[in-house]
């Protein structure tokens, strides 16, 4: 029995042992401290990956998963040509524009860009003031006929999706709480609902 105990204890120790010794052996090597993951004595030779943007004509894309819920879609298709937006050339509207995108085979701009959350506002000459008041948690939401302003500029939001190869893996997963989530959104419903928990 007594020899039992002091075989165990024996071995015990040589493990902690040759732990101990692998781990003062091991050594960081240089070029793993960076995320460019190059030798910090040449860094000024290294040069990221070429960041290349999708080149498939509209029509011909295939739509990227969107981040997590109602998040905004990214633009898979070619935009070359297209930007930048001006008050007198918004391409992006004349195949997203509700009326039309069906048939041009684009998802339609949501409802959620046909609000207007901008309170009314009075100004006498001297004081400025909001019709409603955010610190009793009132909120603005107007439906209206046409884009409202706030979205005219898409690529303000909307962005087009590069090939990079990531320094870092992006281990974030999704939790769509809608299903079809991850290429629909609603969010105008969101909006709706909570004016109607608000009102109650
Ligand atoms: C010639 C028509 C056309 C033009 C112009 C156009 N798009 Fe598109 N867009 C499409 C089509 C068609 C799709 C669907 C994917 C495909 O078939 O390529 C699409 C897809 C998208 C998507 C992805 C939607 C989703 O549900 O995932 C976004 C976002 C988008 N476009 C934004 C834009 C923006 C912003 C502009 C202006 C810079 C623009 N588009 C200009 C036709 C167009
Ligand atoms: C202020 C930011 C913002 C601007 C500007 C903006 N969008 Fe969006 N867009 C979003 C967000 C956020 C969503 C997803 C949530 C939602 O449905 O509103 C979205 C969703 C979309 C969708 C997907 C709709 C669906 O049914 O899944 C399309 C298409 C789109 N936008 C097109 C456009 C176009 C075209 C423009 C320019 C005319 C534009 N957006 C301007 C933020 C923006």
């Amino acid at each position: 029995m007594k020899l039992g105990k002091l075989t165990l204890a024996i071995a015990a120790v040589a493990t902690l042992y040759a732990t101990t010794m692998s781990a003062a052996e091991k050594t960081v090597s240089e070029e793993s401290l960076g995320l460019r993951k190059t030798t910090i004595y040449s860094e000024k030779d290294t040069t990221a990956d070429k960041v290349m943007y999708g080149t498939d004509a509209a029509g011909t894309s295939k739509k990227i998963k969107r981040a997590f819920q109602d998040a905004p879609p990214m633009i898979p298709h070619d935009v070359d040509g297209m930007l930048p937006i001006t008050i007198n050339n918004n391409q992006c509207t004349m195949c997203h524009e509700p009326a039309v995108a069906e048939s041009m085979g684009a998802t339609p701009i949501p409802k959620s860009h046909f609000m207007d959350f901008r309170p009314k506002h009075k100004f006498d000459g001297k004081q400025f003031t909001k019709s409603i008041d955010n610190m009793k948690n009132e909120v603005s939401v107007k439906p209206i006929e046409q884009l409202a302003g706030a979205r005219f500029n898409c690529t303000q939001c909307h962005a087009p999706q590069t090939t990079g190869k990531l320094a870092v893996k992006n281990n974030f997963e999704a939790a769509f709480t809608k299903k079809d989530g991850e290429f629909k959104s609603s969010w105008d419903e969101v909006i709706l609902d909570d004016l109607d928990t608000l009102k109650k």
